[in-house]
């Protein structure tokens, strides 16, 4: 572990929780204005078929007719965009398992496309919904990168993941990707590393599997425990190595380059023009569905998470959007840091730009720290990472993903009640997983 991992944890931690209070806003109610440029879309579809121990974000148990409501609501709420003049180039589709429902999902795409200049789609989904049919079905509806949750491919690590029974052992998951090979322009797989009981030996053998897989692009995630999953994931998985994370991501690093190029410090592309994870491209993104964020013309909002207000309040007419938080000039500036970097690189024409000088000023602190314990690298045209710099913005962006965890998490014990008879009216039962017993504290 590099020296200065505790204390640049401690600050992220410290200053990540503050950026992201948000505040219930009347004014919220209004949609933020359309930016000039088609910006980025985020449909978020909140349903799985199993609860993984792991997992903070917003899901709950499928359920046939309510899932139809949802994406019915879905559908109004992108019309409501592109009436108030948003247009989309990039659509991303997340969960939740966007798949759970093909028709609604395909119906929900061929909308965008058919009033936007959509260039790229990207989707989530299981290893379970591989069917070549339904694979050709989403290329024919403009998919073009397809993101499948594998986290290991070791069958002891599925069964504590609870993932076995339901999206297939690793013999299953190979086979199934291979098949689906080559349908799409970019089929990427999603792994974790640093899970509980994961040995560097079982480390290599995913990457052994990738390397025979040959797929075209491999997104390493540290394990990331929000507060909530934590009770459910040590009951099921155990506790992760904090200590072996380093050397896990150095594994990784040694063993995916030079054949694949880092398209972020944790998604790696076999080949140049890879549809890469959202965020980095665009600087403007529009979240829709319940749970879903948004970064507007330097604000940030969220929606309700409570899929029965959301879906009311998109029936009556509104987007989903109940809290809203502007972001400072400084803040801004952060955001940019972080999210260029992780993409790679920070332009210096691009902060000139947008900042002028009073980057240069405002961000020494963060600009001189990086640079000394050799993250960055400052060459004539960006700010670029280094290999350490690289693990360095692993830990930063799983903390931001952890405070926004902290969000989620807030947010959806607001509406527990809702979520949990949701999940109790699903067709198999829920048990507990994921949630904390009663006068726990997270
Ligand atoms: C939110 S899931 C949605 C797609 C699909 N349901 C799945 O399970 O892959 C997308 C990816 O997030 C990652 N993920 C979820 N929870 C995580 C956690 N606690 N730490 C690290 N990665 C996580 C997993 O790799 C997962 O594949
Ligand atoms: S990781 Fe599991 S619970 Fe989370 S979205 Fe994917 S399938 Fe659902």
């Amino acid at each position: 572990m590099p020296w200065f991992e505790r204390p640049l944890l401690a600050v992220l931690r410290h200053e990540y929780a503050a950026a992201m209070r948000f505040a219930e806003d009347d004014a919220a109610e209004v949609m933020p204005a359309a930016p000039a440029a088609p910006c980025q879309l985020y449909v978020h579809v909140p349903f799985c078929e199993v609860l993984c121990p792991f997992c903070s974000f917003h899901r709950v148990r499928h359920n046939e007719s309510k899932t139809k409501w949802y994406f019915d609501a879905l559908r109004r709420e992108i019309r409501l965009y592109h009436e108030a003049g948003f247009r989309f180039a990039d659509v991303y589709v997340g969960g939740g398992t966007p798949t759970v429902d093909a028709d609604e999902l395909i119906e929900t795409l061929e909308l965008v496309r058919a009033s936007s200049p959509v260039r790229a789609i990207s989707i989530e989904t299981n290893p379970n919904h591989l069917q070549a049919q339904t694979l050709q079905r989403y290329r024919a509806a403009g998919v073009t990168r397809l993101s499948v949750g594998v986290q290991s491919f070791d069958d002891g690590l599925l069964a504590s993941m609870v993932r076995l029974e339901k999206y297939g052992n690793a013999a299953q998951i190979r086979e199934r990707l291979a098949a689906a090979q080559g349908i799409f322009p970019t089929l990427n797989v999603d792994m974790i590393f640093n899970l509980p009981g994961q040995t560097m030996a079982m480390l290599d053998h995913d990457l052994a599997e990738l390397q025979a897989l040959a797929v075209d692009q491999v997104s390493f995630y540290p394990l990331m425990t929000a507060p909530s999953a934590r009770h459910a994931m040590q009951k099921s998985m155990g506790l992760s190595d904090q200590g072996l994370r380093h050397a896990m991501y150095e594994r990784i690093l040694n063993h995916l380059l030079p054949s694949y190029r880092p398209a972020s410090a944790w998604c790696f592309s076999r080949n140049e023009g890879m549809f890469d994870e959202y965020i980095i491209d665009q600087d403007d993104y529009v979240g829709v569905g319940s749970g879903a964020f948004s970064y507007v013309g330097g604000a940030m909002y969220s929606t309700t998470f409570s899929l029965k207000h959301y879906c009311r309040r998109v029936e009556g007419g509104r987007s989903g959007i109940t809290q809203r938080r502007k972001l400072g000039l400084k803040e801004r500036m952060r955001y940019d840091f972080l999210v260029r970097l992780f993409g790679g690189q920070l332009r210096h024409d691009y902060v000139e730009k947008r900042y002028g000088r009073a980057f240069a000023v405002r961000m020494a602190p963060e600009l001189a720290a990086m640079r000394l314990i050799g993250a960055t690298r400052h060459d004539a045209d960006a700010i670029r990472l280094t290999p350490l710099g690289m693990y360095c913005w692993v830990l930063m962006m799983a903390e931001f993903f952890n405070s926004v965890n902290g969000v989620r998490e807030q947010m959806r014990e607001h509406v527990r009640t809702e979520l949990d008879a949701w999940n109790e009216e699903a067709s198999v039962p829920v048990a507990s997983i994921g949630r904390l017993p009663q006068g726990a504290k997270s």
